[in-house]
């Protein structure tokens, strides 16, 4: 007979589980918890402090500095952005690209908004093309969407899963197109050999609550003198500053800009993440596999796709329920497994939830609530607006339907790892039909 589960007031396999929201980490106790901070972070907040007091400065100093050159040099970049949020780094590229209103990008509806609303905010308009097994973009469908409008491409590479890149690349080659990287979840990921964030015409990265945190920030790298020039001027007012590429300029604002500068205390506890954060991803590979293997004998769960000779790093390892083989939904298995003090969710974005899952689902785009009464920009040029009820992903909602995900941490224990496989063997068995 299977055992009781927690939920059910059997005894939970981490004994005292208690799960409990700390800001974007879940955590348990007794668990792994979702940052690593040491001595070298707060020695670092406290050395900028310290410098502020003298010399009164707290943004674009040297920290920023460095660290801009040292992550756009391990992307092999020439130029790097750092800014205050993953939502502001996308909103930087779209204003580097300045589109024409109306023009469209390409993207997954499985991410964060702040993928594509920094589009929006420059007038354009989100198409979403649906995703293969690897849970990221499908080139095949991305082909499909494109029109005389498409001017960008957004390649997320999922839970630290890289995009087709090769696919995507001939793609926006043939038609002409901006290729851009969201690499947030899969900082130091690798397609076929190569870092992503290396590959497209211009990447960004959200620093909150991923492999690597700075309390939040966000970074941007590009080859393209361009695009960094108007991008560093997008997050900064489009003001000159010393050393920036406006530092010639009058001191006016040239064009129509955000501030999105981070502070210097961000910066240097991102220096400190960027000498740990190698570490941290080998350890959720190691625990990943691990994981992976130790339930390998339940066919039911099948493990995101990963192409040979990509370098998955696990910002969160997903699994899909097999159709119709458990009494419950992926949502009930995966309350189940965090009851018994595993920090697992269910479908991203609650997928299957009405109103959530797919970005096309939530209210800024099923609504068009964007600005005012106006249907900006998604009426922009068009004989009707787009109708984004309208839109379907049927490979990604089933999917993603029956996912769940488990969020990885760099300091996993080997118990930790073994009361995760034990808790999900222990909740397949008592669901399956
Ligand atoms: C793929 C992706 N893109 C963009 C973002 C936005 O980043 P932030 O939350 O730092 O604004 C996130 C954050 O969750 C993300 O996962």
């Amino acid at each position: 007979m299977a055992e009781k589960l927690a939920i059910h007031g059997g005894t939970p396999v981490v004994s005292q589980a208690n799960i409990s929201s700390l800001g974007t980490g879940r955590i348990s106790s007794g668990f792994a918890a979702p940052y690593d901070f040491d001595e070298q972070d707060i020695a670092a907040v406290t050395r900028v402090l310290q410098k502020a007091n003298e010399d009164g400065s707290l943004t674009r100093g040297s920290e920023q500095n460095k660290f801009e050159k040292d992550f756009a040099a391990l992307h092999d970049s020439k130029y790097g952005i750092l800014v205050n949020s993953g939502t502001s780094a996308f909103n930087t590229i779209y204003g580097a690209i300045n589109p024409d209103p109306g023009t469209e990008v390409i993207c997954t509806p499985w991410t964060s908004a702040g993928s594509v609303v920094g589009g929006v905010f420059h007038g354009m308009v989100p198409v979403f093309a649906d995703i293969d097994d690897t849970l990221c973009i499908d080139p095949e469908d991305v082909e499909r969407k494109i029109t005389s409008k498409t001017r960008v491409i957004i390649a997320v590479h999922m839970f630290g899963n890289a995009c087709d890149m090769d696919k995507l690349q001939s793609i926006a080659d043939k038609h002409n197109l901006f290729l851009v990287e969201d690499c947030s979840q899969a900082t130091f990921s690798e397609y076929q050999g190569k870092v992503v964030g290396s590959m497209g015409d211009i990447s960004g990265w959200s620093f909150s609550g991923k492999h690597m945190t700075g309390g939040g920030g966000g970074m941007i790298t590009t080859n393209n003198i361009k695009l960094y020039e108007r991008g560093f001027g997008y997050s900064d007012q489009a003001l000159n500053r010393s050393d920036g590429p406006y530092r010639d300029y009058p001191y006016v604002h040239n064009f129509l800009a955000q501030n999105y500068k981070p502070n210097e205390l961000t910066a240097a506890v991102l220096n400190v993440q960027l000498t740990k954060v190698h570490g941290y991803i080998e350890n959720k590979i190691r625990d990943a596999k691990n994981i992976i293997s130790g339930i390998s004998d339940i066919p039911e769960l099948t493990p995101q796709k990963v192409r040979p000779n990509d370098r998955h790093t696990y910002w969160n390892l997903s699994f899909a329920l097999e159709k119709n083989a458990y009494n419950c939904s992926s949502e009930e298995f995966a309350k189940a497994v965090e009851g018994e003090g595993i920090p697992m969710s269910g479908p991203y974005i609650g997928t299957g939830t009405p109103g959530q899952g797919p970005l096309y689902n939530h209210p800024v785009f099923a609504n068009l609530d964007a600005f005012g009464k106006s249907k900006y920009p998604f009426d922009y040029n068009r004989d009707r607006p787009v109708d984004y009820k309208l839109t379907k992903c049927p490979n990604g909602e089933d999917l993603m339907g029956r996912g769940i995900a488990l969020s990885m941490r760099g300091s996993f224990t080997e118990e930790n790892v073994g009361n995760i496989i034990e808790s999900i063997r222990k909740v397949s068995s008592h669901f399956k039909k």
